[in-house]
């Protein structure tokens, strides 16, 4: 039986992934701050929050588990937070759980997988990767960083029979997309469908909807000759 580890699963996208997977007949262990709503034999689920010093801990019971190896790591978790000048402290969460996070879950699977010359890991970035974003300038900030990270991985492991994918979409309508208007939004189910894609194809990089990327590139167009006006 396939076994993966999903971290970031309580909720949006890794819920509706790890209920994917568990109905195609794989074995899943999740991570969260939360309990998760998904119960049953192929399934178990650690309560911790991925800044905290027992994260390493959960992620090495997840792998002993699996025993023989896991087959796919998927990172979902992030956070997200509009600029408060007066909370400027809070972009520090927004690094440390989206790219940071993604560092440490890398530094903690990844050798096993090289170990076993086989295995999956997807980080879920965004298509806000390479946009300038004046409201939440820390959220594509980190989000740039683990598009850079994920596809550099994704080279300098392609010859040791490990894949990485890093996955970019745009507006999933879970409780993250704030935005008032949400062009292209897809459900959290539609965007588990895409990413059992991913796992069957195993791409270095995975955009959708392609329409939201045309979009986004006219947008950021506007405010990079922005930053040439004094
Ligand atoms: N929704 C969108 O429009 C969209 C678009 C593009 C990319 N993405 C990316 O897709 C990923 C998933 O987003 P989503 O829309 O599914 O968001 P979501 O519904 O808010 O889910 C985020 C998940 O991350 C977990 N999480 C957050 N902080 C955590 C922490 N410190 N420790 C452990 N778990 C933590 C949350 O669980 P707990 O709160 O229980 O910890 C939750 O399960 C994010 O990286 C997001 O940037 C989302």
């Amino acid at each position: 039986m396939p076994q993966a580890i999903i971290i970031g699963n309580s909720d949006g996208i890794g819920l509706a992934l790890t209920t994917a997977l568990l109905e195609k007949g794989w074995d899943v262990t999740g991570i969260s701050r939360s309990q998760s709503p998904i119960t049953g034999d192929r399934y178990r689920h650690h309560v911790v929050d991925i800044r905290s010093d027992e994260y390493d801990g959960a992620v090495a019971q997840a792998l002993d588990r699996a025993g023989r190896g896991i087959d796919l790591c998927v990172y979902c978790a992030g956070i997200g937070e509009e600029i408060d000048f007066d909370h400027l402290d809070a972009d520090i969460a927004v690094f440390e759980v989206n790219l940071i996070g993604l560092v440490r879950t890398v530094s903690l699977v990844l050798p096993g997988m090289l170990a076993a010359g086989r295995g999956h890991l997807i980080g879920l970035s965004s298509q806000g990767d390479s946009f300038l974003n004046v409201d939440a300038p820390s959220y594509s900030a980190s989000k740039a960083g683990m598009s850079s990270y994920l596809e550099a991985l994704a080279l300098a492991v392609r010859n040791r029979g490990v894949f990485v994918t890093n996955v970019r979409f745009g507006f999933v309508a879970t409780k993250m997309a704030k935005a008032d208007t949400r062009p292209f939004e897809i459900s959290a189910e539609k965007a588990a469908t895409c990413m059992l894609r991913c796992v069957d194809k195993r791409p270095i990089r995975y955009t959708y909807p392609r329409r939201m990327a045309a979009l986004l590139w006219l947008a950021n167009g506007i405010n990079r000759v922005r930053t040439w006006v004094k």
